[in-house]
């Protein structure tokens, strides 16, 4: 794992510092494997970096798009991460339909629809069970509680080691997410990290020693590059 923080002044720079680096993951991706692979964050921060990649001439047809963790509401509610994607970005691009895996959020029971995603991966991946498939690409953000994707502290689906794919739990709200493992199969893991409020998290996750059940974004960590971009508000109190 090669780990790399960066500071940018404001969320502007971060944004497009954010766009520099997804860009060159996804061309070395096309370039070495014919495809780029990605999976995406939800919450505010990186619908500026989905808006930027939409302005971006890509080989859309060889951008395959999953999402890293979803709430558990249909694709057109207020708070569904594949709504904030498709208009912010994949609307407005000739990504051809195929090429977006949603998560499924219409079984009455979320273990369900985790295990239909992880079978939608498993297919897509041509990966036999207990296999864990390397992204190219896996986006992510913190809460001010340190969670990440819907790894919220001290809930079961931090110690799912076995799965590609299970369900969070936000204060008694179902989550469907990626695991740790899978997250950690990826070649590059991006997170977007903005605003003051993220600092006292951000500080535990980099702190030498704490409980990673309290900080679920410590458990991530990458076989392939790990790239913290944060903006000053978030980031200027922390030691290098
Ligand atoms: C989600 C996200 C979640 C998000 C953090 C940060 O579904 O909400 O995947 O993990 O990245 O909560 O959200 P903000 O970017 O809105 O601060």
């Amino acid at each position: 794992m090669s780990k790399t923080v960066e500071v940018l002044p404001d969320l502007a720079s971060l944004i497009h510092r954010g766009l520099e680096l997804s860009l060159a993951e996804i061309k070395s991706a096309i370039a070495e494997r014919g495809q780029c692979t990605l999976a995406l964050a939800g919450g505010g921060t990186p619908k500026p970096l989905y808006e930027a990649l939409a302005t971006q001439d890509l080989p859309w047809e060889k951008i395959q798009i999953f999402w890293g963790d979803e709430r558990y509401v249909p694709p057109d509610d207020s708070d569904s991460n594949q709504r904030m994607a498709r208009q912010a970005w994949l609307d407005q691009v000739p990504i051809p339909v195929a090429n977006l895996h949603p998560i499924p959020t219409d079984e009455a029971d979320p273990a369900v629809a985790a295990q239909k995603y992880e079978q939608h991966l498993q297919a897509f991946f041509g990966i036999a069970p207990g296999e864990f498939p390397a992204l190219d690409l896996i986006f992510l953000g913190i809460g001010n509680d340190g969670h990440t994707a819907s790894l919220f502290p001290h809930t079961e689906a931090l110690q799912v080691c076995d799965r590609l794919i299970t369900v969070g739990n936000k204060d008694g709200q179902p989550r469907i997410t990626f695991t740790v493992p899978l997250i950690n199969q990826a070649r590059c893991v991006m997170f977007l990290v903005a605003g003051e409020s993220k600092q006292p998290a951000l500080e535990q996750i980099f702190a030498p020693e704490a409980e990673a059940s309290d900080y679920p974004a410590r458990f991530i960590q990458p076989t392939g590059k790990l790239l913290w971009l944060l903006d000053q508000p978030a980031g200027n109190r922390l030691k290098p």
